[in-house]
């Protein structure tokens, strides 16, 4: 049989009849680790930082990790490392910055529901900017820091307004979406903030959505944010930096996303000749810098033949790889061993165990499996063991970072009493 290809997964490749992660053969990875297993690249995560490093190429620039699509601490230290701040959206992902040595000055807190609590820990850990979504928000968050003698550096999230025409559960940048302050309304909340003891605003930001696979979205809503940048300034509140959000996609299925170095040359074209282009400018990438740096490793448990379907049952389900389930998102699944089995290839349903309908991986996947073999979901670096859950008590999986021929284990298997610690019966 003719080994596969993986295309848009450089560092993850067969060599001979065996699927290696950079120089790690991954089947001696399932065995020492066991599965479901998720294995990163750092070389890969590096490669994709890389593409933003070329495009941002003598600008002031900060890129801000998206730490949502993956905040496990060995995959942030690798950002910290390499220089970047992150975007963060809770208390919790503020103190795994600081487990994993990230930069506090280099951290934007985004979201639409922050606390007074997780403001008063963010000031106090003194933050780079908050991303402010609201007008209650500004006003909440000017009397916090009053209180605590300090000035919150601001940016508002404004909503362009574009279509991002990706899967509605991830456009944000649209009027009715729960996300930003209108267009409309952005001059007059400006001026709000402005006016605010506790506050100074050093910014604007804006966040269209995800999975973008297509330039034009981007081009539109940068027009709509310099449109707005001018209009404050000219109020006469200067911004010292625009934050463009993240968003760019990843190939999944045949998407063909542009190359971030590629985007940001579009972009930067474009504020060059509206005569912004020395403005500080700002990202919070996701997807885009780990999605295809990760593989799921499995193993086949059992194959249930059917009248109209076949299923493939593996040991990954749900709650390690929700995406399927929450968005009929697809993830290429390929053997480890390809030339392993001699049985022909079939065609599967590939569920997992969890007793839910909606517990599927891949829909009508042509395999060549027999239960014990390996198989490996791909793309699965971005929002899968950040989504990841203890639904039907299963522990969430392990993951290893591989970088070369080192492996590292970055989180151990959970076991049952893991996931029962906080839990007490009722006395008496
Ligand atoms: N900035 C803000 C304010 C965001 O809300 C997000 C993602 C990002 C940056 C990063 O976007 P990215 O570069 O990763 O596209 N769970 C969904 C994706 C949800 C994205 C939420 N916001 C999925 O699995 O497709």
């Amino acid at each position: 049989m003719t080994t596969p290809t993986l295309p848009g997964h450089p560092h993850f490749a067969y060599r001979g009849n065996e699927l290696f992660a950079e120089n790690v053969r991954v089947s001696d990875l399932a065995r020492e680790h066991g599965t479901p297993l998720f294995v990163y690249s750092k070389a890969a995560m590096l490669a994709a930082l890389a593409a933003y490093q070329r495009g941002f190429a003598r600008r002031d620039a900060q890129i801000c990790y998206a730490m949502k699509a993956n905040s496990s601490l060995g995959v942030l230290q690798v950002f910290a490392q390499a220089g970047c701040g992150f975007d963060i959206v809770s208390g919790g992902e503020l103190e795994r910055v600081r487990a994993a040595g990230g930069d506090m000055r280099k951290v934007i807190f985004s979201g639409v529901g922050k606390t007074r609590t997780e403001m008063r820990q963010a000031l106090a850990a003194g933050i780079g900017c908050f991303n402010v979504e609201s007008e209650a928000e500004l006003e909440v968050l000017s009397e916090v820091a009053l209180a605590m003698g300090l000035r919150a550096p601001v940016s508002i999230r404004v909503n362009p307004n574009v279509d991002p025409k990706t899967h509605p559960y991830i456009s944000t940048g649209l009027k009715d979406n729960k996300f930003g302050v209108a267009h409309e309304e952005a001059l007059r909340v400006y001026r709000h903030a402005a006016s605010l003891k506790g506050l100074q605003v050093v910014g604007i930001d804006c966040h269209i959505g995800s999975q973008i696979t297509d330039a034009t979205p981007y081009l539109d809503a940068m027009d709509r944010v310099l449109d707005l940048v001018a209009a404050i300034e000219a109020a006469g509140i200067p911004l010292a930096h625009i934050d463009f959000g993240g968003g760019l996609g990843i190939n999944y299925n045949n998407d063909a996303p542009p190359e971030a170095d590629a985007l940001w040359q579009q972009l930067l074209a474009k504020l060059d000749a509206r005569g912004y282009g020395g403005r500080k400018l700002m990202i919070e990438p996701g997807r885009s810098l780990v999605g295809n740096a990760g593989a799921c490793l499995t193993e086949v448990i059992y194959l249930k033949p059917g009248e109209h379907k076949n299923f493939c049952i593996i040991d990954a389900a749900m709650n390690d790889l929700p995406r399927p389930a929450m968005y009929q998102a697809f993830h290429a699944i390929v053997p480890v061993s390809p030339a392993a089995s001699d049985v022909p290839a079939t065609t599967y349903d590939v569920v997992g165990p969890v007793c839910e309908s909606g517990d599927w991986i891949g829909r009508d996947r042509a395999l060549a499996v027999q239960s014990g073999d390996l198989l490996a979901v791909l793309s699965a670096g971005a929002y899968c063991m950040s989504m990841a859950s203890n639904y039907n008590t299963r522990g969430r999986a392990a993951e290893v970072l591989v970088d070369g021929s080192a492996v590292h284990v970055i989180r151990q298997r959970e076991n049952a009493q893991d996931q029962m610690r906080h839990e007490k019966l009722v006395a008496g």
